[in-house]
């Protein structure tokens, strides 16, 4: 597989940041989404944090829109939101015959929905949150009706073994820096163990290659014998303030 050596550039002060996995390889992408978490950990854990039945459900970054579905079963309304025009689009092609549910081209800082509008924001494998990503939080915080959550889900880098793959192929990447940034930012935090089941080794193999480096990628599959990998999640929560002096 080759990987692009430059990826197409971001407007400019959007904050979006390219995603050369789901952007470059959306078919393998989806057999990660189909292979990440299929007993439902992480969205247990999300249930329990904050329950989507009969609210109105955010999904910022939804890529192609692989979770959609999953809140549109339960939730009365569901907004997808995506800055990546080929991505939306095929969210949009997902949701065909889901009346509950809109795509629409935004980001983080900027979703295109009315001030306290919205009962939870999610938003996952969101690298996008993160230190620096503060006008994302005071977005989330405007379009959050109060008590409303914004559910940030993203890889447990301190976790044998892929969180050695991500922080061999990211050497700059400090998940403790990452953790403190929430903590500061008055989330709470959750670990999630999950198991990542793949249909056979090539499968597998084409996922560790969209996610790593060749040679990471490399050392990943020899590492991994049959099917199955272990991956921990962080679920980070924070509510928008009921009443009261918000401080942001
Ligand atoms: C790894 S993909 C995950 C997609 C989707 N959440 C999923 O689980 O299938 C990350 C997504 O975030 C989008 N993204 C990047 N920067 C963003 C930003 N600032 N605001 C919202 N989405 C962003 C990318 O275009 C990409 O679709």
């Amino acid at each position: 597989m080759v990987r692009p050596s430059k990826l197409r550039a971001p407007k400019s002060g959007s904050g979006v940041i390219a995603s050369p996995n789901i952007w470059h390889w959306p078919e393998v992408y989806e057999e990660e989404n189909r292979a990440q978490d299929p007993r439902g950990a992480v969205y247990a854990a999300l249930r329990e944090a904050a329950d989507w039945i009969g609210r109105h459900v955010v999904d910022v970054g939804c890529g192609s829109g692989f979770h959609l579905p999953m809140f549109a079963a339960e939730a009365r309304t569901v907004t997808g939101i995506e800055p990546h025009p080929p991505l939306v689009a095929a969210a949009r092609t997902r949701v065909k015959g889901l009346p509950s549910v809109t795509v629409t081209e935004g980001s983080a800082a900027d979703m295109p929905l009315p001030d306290a509008s919205v009962d939870l924001v999610h938003a996952r494998t969101a690298y996008f949150f993160g230190p620096g990503c503060g006008a994302g939080i005071l977005e989330a915080m405007r379009v959050l009706r109060p008590g409303g959550a914004l559910a940030v889900v993203d890889l447990d880098a301190t976790a044998h073994p892929y969180g050695d793959w991500m922080r061999d192929d990211l050497p700059h990447y400090d998940p403790a820096a990452v953790e403190a940034f929430f903590e500061a930012q008055g989330f709470d935090l959750r670990r999630i163990d999950t198991l990542w089941e793949f249909p056979d080794r090539a499968t597998l193999e084409r996922v560790l290659g969209i996610e790593f480096a060749p040679r990471v990628a490399t050392g990943a599959i020899r590492e991994t014998p049959g099917t199955t990998l272990t991956v921990r999640y962080r679920l980070h929560v924070r509510r928008r303030p009921i009443g009261g002096l918000e401080l942001s």
